[in-house]
């Protein structure tokens, strides 16, 4: 069923496992994510880009076509449909009337006080609707930058002052992430991270999850990381079982099997992430 992720990820951090948004780029993604959360029993979060969402031909398209698929599929798993870095209230405010149940505000480029009164408003839209918001303090580095690195490191009060001052639901502190491939191992501040969990109690979200080592992300979790996003990791085992695919078979012509020739890595990908961040059938302890 869909639904926000208020349920999920107040269970995540009360069991101390993590619910993975796996972001999603066509059809072909939303069904191999959705089949696999399924054989997995789990809760899955399908993060959307504003990027993905023009992609995909907008974010009415995007909820049709989440909503048709998951009847058709039989899907009974929790999905929540969350809008991933939205840049504006504006972005927040269409996801939302379109059938999003989830909104990321990013204003984390602004001042910590327009940063506040950005989320605060779209808190103020969401709720009434049932619509969960995460917010972002500090900046999540990544090529998105035009650099790797600029990463900007939460810092604890600014996260306090923020979560009080907003209502938001989940808070995404950038703790040394970035989105995309890492060059060099990840640095993530843990001891920031168990400080920002037990000062503002909230579920916290990690970014950039791909790349980041299985030791360090099972270390993010007890530190209270609730929700990790991956995105690259998908990317790069979809891509090798095309290529694979499209090098052994110089006849191949009908795109469905091309698409279709990454569905085993991609699938693979997400039920060893799902096991790693332990919500491996939790639906069926619930
Ligand atoms: P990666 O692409 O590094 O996995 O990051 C995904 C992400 O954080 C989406 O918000």
């Amino acid at each position: 069923m869909l639904e926000n992720m208020e349920k999920m990820l107040t269970r995540a951090k009360e069991g101390k496992y993590a619910i993975a948004q796996f972001n999603i780029n066509n059809l072909e993604w939303t069904r191999f994510i959705l089949e696999e959360c399924q054989v997995c029993q789990t809760p899955v979060i399908l993060g959307v880009s504003e990027g993905a969402a023009k992609y995909m031909g907008g974010y009415k398209t995007v909820v049709g076509m989440v909503k048709n698929l998951m009847e058709y599929l039989k899907i009974t798993i929790p999905v929540a449909i969350h809008l991933d870095h939205a840049s504006s209230y504006e972005s927040c405010v269409d996801a939302i009337d379109a059938g999003f149940t989830s909104v990321m505000i990013d204003a984390s480029k602004e001042t910590l006080e327009k940063n506040i009164e950005i989320s605060k408003r779209v808190v103020e839209y969401a709720h009434p609707k049932g619509v969960t918001v995460e917010g972002e303090i500090g900046h999540v580095g990544g090529s998105e930058d035009g650099v790797v690195g600029g990463i900007l490191y939460a810092e604890v009060e600014d996260c306090v002052t923020y979560v009080n001052a907003t209502g938001i639901d989940f808070l995404a502190p950038a703790l040394g992430s970035v989105h995309g491939p890492y060059h060099g191992d990840p640095v993530l501040a843990f001891d920031r991270m168990e400080e920002i969990k037990e000062k503002t109690n909230l579920p916290l979200v990690l970014h950039g999850g791909s790349g980041i080592y299985d030791e360090q992300i099972r270390k993010a979790i007890s530190c209270g990381i609730a929700k990790l996003n991956i995105n690259t990791e998908l990317q790069q085992a979809w891509t090798k079982g095309v290529r694979e695919k499209l090098a052994s078979d110089t006849e191949v012509y009908d795109p469905r099997k091309v698409i279709k020739a990454g569905e085993e890595n991609m699938k693979k990908a997400v039920h060893e992430k799902v096991e790693l961040l332990g919500s491996m059938g939790v639906l069926e302890h619930i």
